[in-house]
């Protein structure tokens, strides 16, 4: 393969380049995980699941399912060295399996592009909101101007599918650059500084003298409220959220140097994932009952609730425009990490400049965004299985096909790979070697399977 030096007694490197330090890998991991789905997705599958058990299934998804899962995209990734498709072949025949597990790095490409041309859509509209901000649009607005606002907004599929086309050129481009001059530089500022402004914006919910009822939302469980298809949501949430299960902690892992460690840089990454999942809700929760709004009502919750704070505060047209544009830039090192996989595919098996390929992978989920841009508006009408064409793509890619590759991917991990190998990439056999070992080989993909049970009503219900 050109490009890649694998030579014996050789570590491989990467054709794309490698993170300049630890930092700059953590940073960008970091980038693709918290984006749309802790700001945007978090609080309202939450609200529509009934709060507090759900954040419960949630948290014990994230630490029994995917850290593990996490570790070994990341193990894997580094040892491959490759694209996702390739390097799963590549290690299937290495371990003495087959190269067939390249359906699984497929599928994963597979699941990025249709992640990302919805998830665009929703950039776009956060876009929108920066620029509604910052020409004081929701100044002093109450509920029902605000509800108006974007209802109207997202019934103009010119409108939507404008913001859709600005938010990807901004992600072809980066793409285009490369791993370091693109990714890296983007990530750097933003996480800091959308923690800080989430600092602020949590002072004034907790002003808002409905802090306690928010709190009691999130972390009161009732599992009476905990059918199986929230339970299926609640680790699709946590795949989503997490950005495994499709390859881009796979890909960012084939950049990253032999010794950083990878525990360590999960555990940074899976814990600054979760904080910031949980501070959106309770930025978000108090804000909604204390104005009267409805938990429930769906991925136009942080759409409704945030501007009508900030047109409510001091200086609320600079923090609403802050707040917008770091969502979009959240929102866009998140979007990188989606196109990635597919794009050192592209240049890797077709031969093409990493420039033309962001273009043509770009262009194609740009093209198949546009079922969901049509979904708030013109085809809204249109449902089948579980809504719209975006509910359906949310859906299928979330929480089947990220939790049917992370099943995959620790039995790889777990089973296929041996134990020297996977000990190497993880600095030895030790005891949290062990401890991941067994998370890898038994309690993931048997959690896993389990949810998928209880989601199609083969379990019993829990209470
Ligand atoms: N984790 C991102 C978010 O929470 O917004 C979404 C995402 C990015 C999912 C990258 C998957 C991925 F590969």
């Amino acid at each position: 393969m050109p490009g890649i030096q694998a030579g014996e007694g050789e570590k491989r490197r990467s054709l794309h380049g490698h993170w300049s330090s630890r930092m700059a890998f953590i940073l960008a991991v970091t980038g693709s995980a918290v984006g749309l789905g802790n700001i945007w997705k978090f609080p309202y599958v939450a609200g529509q699941n009934g709060g507090g058990a759900f954040v419960l299934v949630y948290l014990v998804c994230v630490l029994l399912i995917g850290m593990p899962v996490m570790m070994s995209e990341i193990l894997i990734g580094r040892r491959g060295r490759r694209n996702p498709i390739a390097t799963m072949a590549l290690l299937g025949e290495e371990e003495g399996s087959s190269p067939r597990w390249r359906l699984i790095g497929g599928m994963g490409v597979l699941a990025g592009i249709l992640i990302l041309s919805y998830y665009s859509v929703i950039a776009g509209w956060t876009l929108a909101y920066a620029f509604k901000s910052v020409s004081g649009s929701f100044a002093g607005a109450g509920p029902a101007e605000i509800s108006a606002h974007f209802a109207e907004f997202v019934s103009s599929w010119e409108l939507v599918g404008l913001c859709h086309t600005l938010f990807m050129s901004l992600t072809i481009l980066v793409v285009a650059r490369g791993v370091e001059r693109g990714l890296e530089r983007a990530v750097r500022f933003m996480v800091p500084a959308l923690l800080v402004l989430m600092l602020a914006l949590l002072g004034y919910s907790i002003n808002s003298g409905f802090f306690g009822e928010g709190l009691a939302f999130m972390f009161t469980p009732d599992f009476g409220k905990l059918t199986g298809d929230s339970v299926l949501a609640a680790m699709g949430q946590a795949f989503f959220s997490l950005s495994i299960g499709m390859g881009a902690i796979m890909a960012y892992g084939a950049y990253l140097p032999e010794e950083t460690s990878i525990m360590g840089t999960s555990a940074a990454v899976v814990t600054a994932d979760t904080l910031i999942a949980i501070l959106a809700g309770l930025m978000i929760f108090p804000l909604v009952l204390a104005n009267g709004l409805d938990p429930a009502e769906g991925p136009g919750l942080v759409f409704h609730t945030l501007p009508l704070a900030f047109g409510q505060m001091t200086g609320g047209v600079l923090f609403a425009t802050l707040f917008f544009v770091l969502l979009s830039f959240a929102a866009w090192t998140s979007a990188i990490g989606l196109m990635e996989p597919a794009v050192a595919w592209v240049v890797e098996h077709r031969h093409r400049s990493r420039a033309e390929a962001a273009m043509i992978i770009g262009v194609l989920i740009w093209a198949l965004g546009f079922g969901s841009v049509l979904s708030f508006n013109v085809l809204s009408d249109i449902t089948f299985i579980k809504g719209t064409i975006f509910d359906n793509f949310d859906h299928l890619t979330s929480n089947i096909m990220l939790p049917l590759s992370g099943v995959f991917i620790a039995i790889f991990a777990g089973w296929i790979m041996c134990r020297n190998s996977t000990a190497e990439e993880l600095g030895g056999a030790g005891r949290l070697y062990r401890l991941w070992r067994m998370l890898a080989r038994f309690v993931a993909p048997v959690g896993i399977l389990l949810v998928f049970l209880k989601a199609i009503g083969l379990l019993p219900e829990l209470s």
